[in-house]
């Protein structure tokens, strides 16, 4: 563990500034810091470096305070943050993001729960090679799919795609150069086929960086784009969905750091 009062380069957090926190909620887009921080009884802005603007919040029924960061857009970014939170004694790390539906029985709006992911970017590599899965934590998925059910708002489960890039990886067309290299074409209805529920893209690198280091990590998206009408994202299927993708990762958090006091958990 660091010095306390160290500053961590890119985030701009130390260990003193978090006071304790061992979760953290990460969304792609800092404007959505404050709508998370808004699900808390109480919160309050603690920095902006680059990409990454940070929130503390509390609710009475945890012990120590929640993080809430923004990572920017990709994998890169992302594991960035999650290097340096680590450092600074943050242990379950929860992605709150938006995803593209590619199975039609999913709606816009509709939460999507990773349980694991297709590895289609670079950075995880860095971290193990592509046979090692990219998987969720267990413990937070159940902890997630709980906090839906009981929240009664739309959700499924299952296994996500990760790419490093929105258009050619996502077989989209509707980019500048309207070009898919033939890598991609096809590949669309090929993750479809394989009961893959939609694509995103950091949710691998996560998975798999955190796995590697001993950590715990899990992710809630709200679906933003139904591949199968069209390619374009919804800012309307964000707005509706927004209040209830973060009652449900901070719902989640709840239940599962109850379980985590109850018994004694890997992270002591
Ligand atoms: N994020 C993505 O990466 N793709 C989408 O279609 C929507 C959100």
């Amino acid at each position: 563990m660091t010095d306390s009062s160290h500053v961590q380069y890119h985030i701009g957090l130390s260990g003193a500034m978090i006071e304790g926190a061992r979760y953290v909620l990460m969304p792609g887009d800092p404007a959505r810091v404050s709508v998370l921080s808004a699900a808390f009884a109480r919160s309050r802005p603690l920095g902006q470096n680059r990409e990454y603007h940070s929130a503390l919040a509390y609710a009475e029924d945890l012990p120590t305070p929640v993080l809430i960061v923004s990572t920017g857009i990709g994998a890169p970014s992302a594991v960035v943050a999650i290097e340096e939170l680590a450092c600074l004694g943050v242990r379950y790390f929860l992605r709150v993001g938006t995803t593209g539906a590619i199975q039609e029985h999913i709606a816009a709006g509709d939460l999507i729960i990773s349980e694991a992911s297709v590895r289609l970017e670079g950075t995880s590599s860095h971290y193990a090679p592509i046979e090692y899965p990219a998987a969720a934590s267990i413990d937070l998925i159940q902890a997630l799919r709980e906090a839906a059910r009981a929240l009664g708002v739309p959700h499924h489960s299952g296994m996500t795609c990760s790419s490093d890039s929105f258009w050619p990886g996502q077989e989209r067309r509707d980019s500048f150069g309207a070009y898919v290299p033939r890598r991609f074409q096809g590949t669309l209805e090929e993750w479809r086929r394989l009961n893959v529920l939609s694509y995103e893209m950091e949710n691998s690198a996560l998975f798999v960086v955190c796995r590697a280091l001993g950590l715990d990590a899990a992710s809630v998206c709200a679906t933003v784009a139904c591949r199968w009408q069209r390619e374009a994202v919804s800012h309307e299927a964000y707005a509706k969905a927004k209040d209830d993708l973060a009652r449900v990762a901070v719902e989640a958090v709840r239940r599962h750091a109850a379980r985590a006091i109850n018994v004694i958990g890997r992270h002591g």
